[in-house]
């Protein structure tokens, strides 16, 4: 697609369409997962009706079928996300898994007592907890970057937490509830001075910036399938060659083996060392259908479109008596999330609901943001590429009845 066309892409997704108690819907909550567009709800129903069958494993015809889509799949993602090798792509469950099997694995084989893991002041749980976990079993010590009231991380505090001790720095690309982008380049070249490697939770970027993993030299990223208009159950963890082939396999059995006795296991090579039992096959071959969407629409309209809406929307919010948006970083994506004085967001996110305005409400899964904030939560209205100026109308026309019964 040359321009957006704002038009043609809300009629691809059907359930825009659909009412909510007798009112229109109105999609806000894209942060948490997006809808889909018909090619991949088409591609659901090819998958079961056309070519079903386990992959890897049956000399059958329609094993070969799926398991050429499955692979095909992997080369789409490595494209969209410029990896070198396809072996770099690791199917997972979701940006949850992919951090813990880093966590895990390259936990296991790097991260010792009194080593260091860096991460900052505005994760998701996801890339909090996995890292706890393995810091606990270790006796290792995790490091938090500090963020400013505008949710901008203090960055001369991150190059001074930085040393010989550092085993790996884990941050997010962009925040959930805050919608802070990070300058994920510099983060990783101050990273790679001291040949420390970096992770990046893409789960809130990939739907909305275009990402390059060789330009970024990251070393691993993980994303999910459900948040970039694809499947829910399927998410992508990217790691260099040279790192994968060092780590421990994550789970066993299924096609991660090469050979197996009573006495000794060998592993399988990338990608499928660490790809154990039946893989969510039709996650993965759909989720080629939703690469192919956006790669169709292109990154960069998507983006270019998305910040003007980010930049209306902030505007109206702005203007409403009594409110607060948290999350006033000058580098944002697609996330407006605020407090009204006095009044509490469930009450506004319940008041929503029955007017067909899906938004969500309380801590996202970063519960220190809200700490840091001193509020129990915000209400987070989250845009996607089919999100219009009158969906943002609709919010505020909305918040002010709402806001109307609730003072
Ligand atoms: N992490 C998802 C969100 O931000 C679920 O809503």
């Amino acid at each position: 697609m040359n321009s957006f066309d704002i038009n043609r892409v809300r009629n691809d997704f059907p359930i825009l369409a659909r009412e909510v108690y007798g009112n229109p819907l109105v999609y806000l909550d894209n942060g948490a997962t997006t809808q889909k567009p018909q090619s991949v709800i088409d591609a659901i129903i090819h998958y079961y009706s056309e070519i079903n069958s386990n992959v890897h494993r049956g000399v059958h015809h329609l094993s070969q079928v799926s398991t050429d889509a499955m692979e095909a799949a992997r080369e789409s993602v490595r494209q969209f996300i410029n990896a070198k090798h396809v072996h770099e792509v690791i199917f997972v469950k979701g940006t949850t898994e992919g951090i813990n099997l880093v966590a895990q694995c390259f936990g296991k084989l790097k991260i010792k007592k009194d080593d260091e893991v860096i991460i900052s002041a505005m994760e998701h749980h996801s890339n909090i907890v996995p890292w706890q976990m393995h810091c606990e079993q270790v006796g290792a010590k995790l490091r938090v970057i500090p963020m400013d009231e505008r949710g901008v991380l203090d960055m001369d505090a991150y190059k001074n937490m930085l040393n010989e001790k550092t085993k790996i720095v884990a941050i997010t690309y962009v925040s959930n509830a805050l919608g802070t982008i990070n300058p994920v380049e510099e983060i990783i070249a101050a990273a790679h001075q001291l040949d420390v490697p970096v992770l990046l939770d893409a789960a809130q970027a990939i739907q909305h910036i275009s990402v390059d993993v060789q330009a970024l030299n990251v070393d691993f990223l993980v994303f999910s399938g459900h948040k970039m208009y694809g499947p829910t159950g399927i998410g992508i963890l990217y790691g260099k060659e040279s790192l994968l082939n060092e780590m421990p396999p994550y789970q066993g059995g299924g096609e991660m083996i090469k050979e197996v006795t009573f006495e000794k296991t060998t592993y399988n090579d990338l990608p499928f060392k660490f790809e154990a039992g039946t893989p969510h096959i039709e996650g993965i071959i759909v989720l080629k259908a939703a690469i192919d969407y956006l790669t169709e629409i292109g990154l960069d309209n998507i983006k270019k479109y998305e910040d003007d809406l980010l930049d209306y929307g902030t505007g109206l919010l702005s203007a409403v008596n009594g409110l607060k948006i948290i999350g006033t970083a000058p580098e944002k994506s697609s996330v407006l999330s605020f407090i009204v004085d006095g009044v509490h967001p469930y009450d506004i996110g319940v008041l929503l609901d029955r007017m067909g305005i899906a938004v969500r409400t309380g801590h996202h899964c970063a519960e220190p943001i809200m700490n840091q904030f001193e509020i129990p939560g915000t209400v987070r209205a989250s845009l996607a590429l089919y999100n219009n100026k009158e969906d943002l109308d609709k919010l505020i026309a909305g918040l002010d009845r709402a806001l109307g019964m609730l003072r």
